[in-house]
């Protein structure tokens, strides 16, 4: 049945906007006392309450009460959640000191993680799933996506797909776009040989994949403590030539990735801290998203991925969380991004941009990230009459109302 939903004191569409560059606030589309309809799981249109209602006699009204701000659902485009046990330990030794790749030669870092993950089965990785993507969703995150790559083997690579399978199956619960990120790190099983390990995936576990319809996306960690940039380019070369997609974990610490990324025409490069100048120059008339990750920055202790120079320089900037159990556990999206843009001197457009379509672009989704006529109805609703309260409260301001394909779940 056909609903207006509002009124809302400001409706942010995010729509007409550039998918490149700087963006200025006063790029921001604002509908005041504004409302939405919804028909079937999709806006049908936005516009000004008041005449929505005159136009449409008789429409079913869910109406609002008290003073609120409209947003798109956040589109969180990187994110590791399928995963057991914890990485505390990591973390007490990060504060005193301890480099990430320090810790991980000592036998933490992902590597602890993939012990943990093998160790658990199906069901108990299902429902700690879950229990995430429903946390990101009462805050407004209402599609995830989420890779695998604590299994490094063939049966705990599928073990994660399919409980990210299952998890995606819950038609109340966010929609979770699945990555195959088996080529996260070389498992010790292989001796040092990366490329035999490589093989072995393309061989033995990417056809079942796609045989399953688990995943139509595949990662690799670019880095000198995970696989070099000859190896990646081979590996990311054949997945493209089974049908994936790609996307890349691209100069955390040391460069290289992201010019592997570009030149195989992946979707996104996520991380890019280590990138300067000479790497951001790569992406101009590129399609590959840039995607940041502050949540990785913070749980590190590392410098941000320089976002205020890529997006000078006309990249598409995403904007995602890389909730994982090692470098970034603490998983609250817009705390983060809010927190990244005081130091990085991002605007409000920028980052919601970030959060919304073009997240959206990363994950290579055209129907969702905007409030407009044919997209998915994938809505959020801060208390306030002024959005740019949302930010300055630096994550405190929570959604007091999210909607997931325009069924009101909160
Ligand atoms: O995106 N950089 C590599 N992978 C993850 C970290 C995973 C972990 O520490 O468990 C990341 O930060
Ligand atoms: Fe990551």
């Amino acid at each position: 049945m056909k609903k207006l939903i509002g009124p809302f004191s400001q409706i942010l569409t995010l729509s007409g906007m550039p998918v490149n560059g700087a963006l200025a606030d006063t790029q921001l589309e604002i509908i005041s006392d504004g409302g939405v309809i919804v028909y079937d799981g999709t806006i049908t249109e936005a516009g000004n309450y008041s005449s929505l209602a005159m136009a449409n006699p008789g429409i079913s009204l869910e109406e609002i009460s008290g003073q609120h701000i409209l947003l798109p659902g956040f589109i969180d485009c990187h994110t590791h959640i399928c995963f057991a046990g914890s990485r505390a330990r990591d973390y007490s030794m990060r504060i005193q000191g301890r480099s990430y790749l320090d810790i991980a030669k000592a036998g933490g870092g992902i590597w602890d993680s993939v012990v943990q993950t093998r160790a658990a089965d199906e069901t108990l990785l299902l429902s700690l799933l879950q229990q995430r993507a429903s946390r990101h969703l009462l805050q407004g995150v209402t599609t995830i996506e989420v890779k695998s790559g604590y299994g490094l083997s063939v049966a705990n690579e599928l073990k994660q797909l399919r409980a990210i399978k299952n998890a995606a199956a819950n038609a109340d619960g966010p929609d979770l776009v699945a990555t195959c990120l088996a080529a996260h790190l070389l498992p010790k099983d292989f001796d040092g040989n990366a490329r035999a390990y490589l093989d072995h995936i393309l061989t033995d576990l990417l056809p079942v994949i796609k045989a399953e319809k688990l995943a139509e996306r595949v990662d690799i960690f670019i880095e000198e403590s995970a696989f070099d940039c000859a190896d990646a380019t081979y590996y990311l070369n054949a997945a493209k030539a089974l049908g994936f997609d790609l996307t890349v974990h691209a100069d955390q610490f040391s460069t290289g990735g992201l010019a592997v990324a570009v030149a195989c025409g992946a979707l996104s490069a996520d991380h890019l801290e280590a990138s300067t100048t000479a790497e951001i120059a790569l992406l101009e008339g590129s399609e590959t998203v840039a995607v940041v990750l502050p949540g990785a920055s913070l749980g590190l202790g590392m410098q941000y991925a320089p976002a205020r120079k890529l997006l000078d320089a006309g990249a598409c900037v995403a904007i995602a969380s890389d909730w994982n159990p090692g470098s970034a556990p603490m998983g609250n999206l817009l705390l983060q991004a809010a927190v990244m843009s005081a130091a990085e001197k991002l605007s409000t457009a920028e980052v919601f941009a970030g959060l919304t379509y073009r997240a959206a672009k990363a994950l290579k989704l055209g129907d969702r990230g905007r409030i407009s006529s044919g997209q998915i109805a994938d809505l959020q609703a801060y208390p306030g009459n002024d959005y740019r309260e949302i930010l300055y409260q630096q994550g405190q301001l929570q959604p007091v109302s999210v909607w997931k394909n325009g069924k009101k779940i909160k």
